[in-house]
């Protein structure tokens, strides 16, 4: 049984059911604090199960050490954190509490039972500043958040706990920028508030719960002067897990660091485009100033995954925006609460 933590999540939840799709048994746990627990209907509808559950804040030793003890869980993935760059910024001490503390109960509930395989939530937010493009797993690493300082500090912990104990098989999984939806529109992102990443808002736009675009920065050294992104579908990088956990769980396999991307960049224009196109909207923005710690450009190389793990993503922009839009029409106010 495979535990996934920050279960009812936009990553986790596709998770789950790719999970699923590939015959393995899932347990998640979420306290909600940036989910809804409408989450597991909509994976009942699509997985025709119930989904085993339990609201727990992963910060809690005791609920860690008692889930453990009841559920014979062989592997994690841990997904729960926070992740808005900006807030990390405004709340440090939030962001080391959630994404560390949790991190360290879960890992130290996993010794207690004697499970040792974790895949980790990482980031290309790690890489800081790229020097080279493609990011390769081996680029320097600096952070410019402390949300960015919470994953890398989470890789070290997770690096240092593999090297005290061999029988530990940690992947370190680094995310590009995760789009899209499931292809049912049942599941997909729901931001609260105002939406951080530009996927989110523009469906908003597109749906009418907001005015106008907000593209920051025109005057990038890129293809129209807009910041290019890594784009990864969602499923595609729920597929990704899969392939990280039977890699880790095979007898042969061993821990290792990934990017999980396509391996190319879109603009921001280029995303708008291939929006508009996809839901036939017009999707009217203003360039306004750069957002403070964006870079111009960041996409990985993603050939280790591929030739490690025999994974690679196959979705394109196109099937990203449509997913996307589907899931905003048939849902304009998210999961409804
Ligand atoms: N979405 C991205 O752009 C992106 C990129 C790189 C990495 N990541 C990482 O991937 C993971 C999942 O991201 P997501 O986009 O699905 O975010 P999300 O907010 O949708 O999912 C995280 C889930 O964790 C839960 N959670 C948070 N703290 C918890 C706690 N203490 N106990 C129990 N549950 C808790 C939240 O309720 C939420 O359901 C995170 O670790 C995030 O940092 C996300």
């Amino acid at each position: 049984m495979i535990l996934l933590t920050g279960a009812t999540g936009y990553i986790a939840s596709h998770t789950w059911l790719a999970l699923w799709a590939a015959g393995y048994d899932v347990i998640g746990v979420d306290d909600f604090s940036n989910s809804s627990p409408e989450v597991l209907n909509r994976l009942q509808r699509l997985g025709g199960r119930t989904p085993l559950f339990e609201r727990a804040d992963v910060c809690d030793s005791a609920a860690m050490l008692s889930l453990f003890k009841r559920h014979p869980i062989s592997a994690v993935v841990h997904f729960a954190a926070f992740k808005a760059v900006g807030e990390s910024s405004a709340k440090p001490l939030a962001y080391y509490r959630n994404n560390i503390g949790g991190l360290v109960s879960v890992a130290e509930a996993m010794n207690a039972s004697g499970c040792k395989t974790f895949v980790f939530s990482s980031s290309a937010t790690v890489y800081g500043t790229p020097e080279q493009l493609p990011i390769p797993e081996s680029a320097s690493l600096a952070t410019t958040s402390p949300y960015g300082a919470t994953k890398l500090i989470g890789e070290n912990i997770l690096a240092d706990i593999a090297r005290a104990d061999p029988a530990w098989r940690v992947a370190l999984l680094r995310y590009f920028n995760p789009v899209g939806a499931h292809e049912s529109g049942l599941i997909g992102e729901d931001p609260r508030g105002t939406p951080n990443n530009l996927m989110p808002y523009v469906t908003q736009v597109a749906v009418g719960k907001r005015e106008r675009l907000q593209v920051f920065g025109g005057d990038y050294e890129t293809v129209d002067g807009t910041g290019v992104r890594d784009y990864i579908h969602v499923s595609d990088l729920a597929e990704g897990h899969v392939a990280a956990l039977r890699h880790l769980m095979d007898p042969s396999g061993s821990s290792f660091t990934a990017n999980l991307g396509t391996g190319r960049g879109h603009s921001v224009l280029e995303l708008v485009r291939a929006f508009e196109r996809a839901s036939s909207c017009h999707i009217p923005y203003d360039i306004v100033a750069r957002r403070t710690g964006d870079v111009a450009a960041c996409y990985a190389d993603a050939s280790r995954a591929r030739d490690l793990l025999g994974w690679q993503a196959t979705r394109g922009i196109d099937a990203m925006c449509a997913d996307s839009w589907r899931w905003q029409r048939s849902n304009p106010h998210g999961y409804g609460d």
